[in-house]
């Protein structure tokens, strides 16, 4: 017989029908003539409520077996229930038990648990209702970038892991390294030489995926990578993880607006994607976890995001009646405190503000002319703070050339770079959006730990 998923049965099931589920126990209720219990099988936060005669073979052996966490394989008939909440329910003729979960050792008996406590068993915490429904709405999230980039004519770009570049510029790589020390060359102080590591040459962990998406860009006009990215930054904070996925459209022959009209429209699309995919998982972080959840998605997808410069948003926040621990004065980079004071108090919506100084953003993004600003754009979103950066490029070469070389960079590892600029270059542009954060923003997750299924922080990296 077929296995079915539950969260099919519990749409499509009717009484009378045959079928066979496999899932875990969340659940048992022993009664006098039966048993009931719930069975989860990941396919959605509700769980099958099975029934178990007493006439079933080995029925008290079975009981014993079946306990919170054990994994079951049950074949029945689907009957009409009367239990609240569900419309059908299966009533075993047989039931299996795979694998048993001690009672007394198995840390996810039915109660509430912290997520801090979750977060020491991540090899369990995905059977919770929360982290289950996170990962099915993470899930969602990706198929959503897939599905809304793949229609516009995006070709989906596979970026390295390992890069000689340092993309933003901010020396937050981690340096790849040999298990083989010996074959490592050394200083001439003899002592090993990290920096020329990858058979000979340094090589790193990547930033962002971005660079190679120019290239590909210059290529095939609109393009997307979405894959894992790395930060050696010492931050332990809730939005801010050493390893994390990121998104990176670039478009050939776009400038800055249309650079921030496709991320609007973008988060538009992925909120309302995962409404219409997962409403019963969003419905309950609404109710369990974040109670502003479903009104911050509608609020996305109707509302037009507010656009201002930079130097409007230090203005207000100048004039804001509120003291900020990091001083305001134009020149700053923006600090999640303010970047919050913006989204979350004055404009409560996503905004988006361009024209950062050139002082503080990566030495790619293309000069304005009053030569002091630069045509960046941060979407900055209430609660979580900057969810995507991203810029219109320098795609002048001489510009491009004098950027780096007042910036002290190395113009031998980027001459590559420099080549887009020398044959057929155009006006290009792209952003970056932090894929936890979107994850963490649509589902009002307090912590980006518990958004991503191992993550990976300054103090874990267990395995
Ligand atoms: O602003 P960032 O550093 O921009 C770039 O990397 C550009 N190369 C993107 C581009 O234009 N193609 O990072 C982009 C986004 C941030 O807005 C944030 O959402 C996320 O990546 N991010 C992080 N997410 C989790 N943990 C971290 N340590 C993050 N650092 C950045
Ligand atoms: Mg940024």
């Amino acid at each position: 017989m077929v296995t079915r998923r539950i969260v099919e049965l519990l749409r499509n099931g009717q009484p009378d029908e045959s079928v066979t589920i496999q899932g875990w126990v969340r659940t048992k209720r022993e009664l006098k003539d039966f048993s009931f219990m719930e069975v989860n099988d990941g396919s959605s936060l509700a769980n099958l409520q099975v029934v178990l005669d007493a006439s079933l073979p080995d029925y008290e052996q079975l009981l014993k077996k079946i306990n919170t966490g054990a994994s079951v394989e049950v074949s029945g008939t689907l009957v009409a229930s009367v239990g609240k909440g569900q419309t059908i329910e299966l009533k075993a003729d047989s039931a299996q038990v795979y694998g048993e979960a001690d009672p007394e050792t198995y840390p996810l008996q039915k109660k509430r648990h912290s997520f801090e406590f979750l977060r020491n068993i991540s090899h369990l915490r995905s059977r919770t209702n929360t982290l289950g429904a996170v990962f099915r709405v993470r899930n969602a999230c990706a198929a959503a970038i897939h599905q809304f980039f793949q229609d516009r004519g995006f070709l989906w770009i596979h970026s390295p892991i390992i890069t000689a570049s340092d993309c933003e510029g901010a020396g937050e790589l981690f340096t790849v390294t040999s298990l083989d020390l010996n074959k490592i060359p050394k200083t001439p102080q003899g002592e090993v030489d990290y920096s020329q590591d990858f058979f000979g040459k340094p090589a790193y962990l990547t930033v962002s995926g971005q660079l190679q998406a120019e290239v590909m860009a210059m290529a095939f006009q609109n393009v997307y990578t979405f894959g894992p990215t790395f930060r050696a930054e010492n931050s332990n904070t809730s939005r801010h993880l050493a390893e994390f996925w990121m998104v990176e459209p670039e478009m050939a022959f776009c400038d800055l607006e249309g650079d921030q009209n496709l991320a609007e429209e973008f988060l538009k699309y992925m909120f309302q994607y995962v409404l219409d995919r997962c409403p019963e998982d969003m419905e309950f972080f609404n109710k369990w976890v974040d109670q502003t959840v479903l009104a911050t998605a509608d609020n996305i997808i109707n509302n037009e995001f507010e656009r201002i410069t930079y130097t409007e948003a230090i203005n207000l926040l100048e004039k804001a009646d509120k003291k900020f621990e990091f001083p305001v004065q134009w020149g700053i980079d923006l600090q999640s405190e303010h970047e919050r004071y913006l989204a979350e108090e004055l404009f409560k919506k996503p905004l988006i503000v361009t024209n950062y100084p050139k002082e503080i953003k990566a030495f790619y993004m293309r000069l304005n002319d009053d030569g002091k600003t630069v045509a960046a754009m941060d979407v900055l979103a209430p609660k979580i703070g900057e969810i995507i950066g991203g810029s219109q490029r320098e795609e002048r070469f001489a510009v491009l050339e004098e950027r780096i070389q007042a910036l002290d960079m190395e113009t031998d590892s980027l001459w590559w770079y420099l080549d887009l600029r020398r044959y057929g270059t155009v006006p290009h542009a792209g952003f970056g959006l932090g894929f936890e954060r979107i994850v963490q923003f649509m589902t009002g997750m307090g912590n980006i730990r518990d958004v991503i299924p191992f993550p990976r922080t300054p103090l874990s990296a267990d395995f």
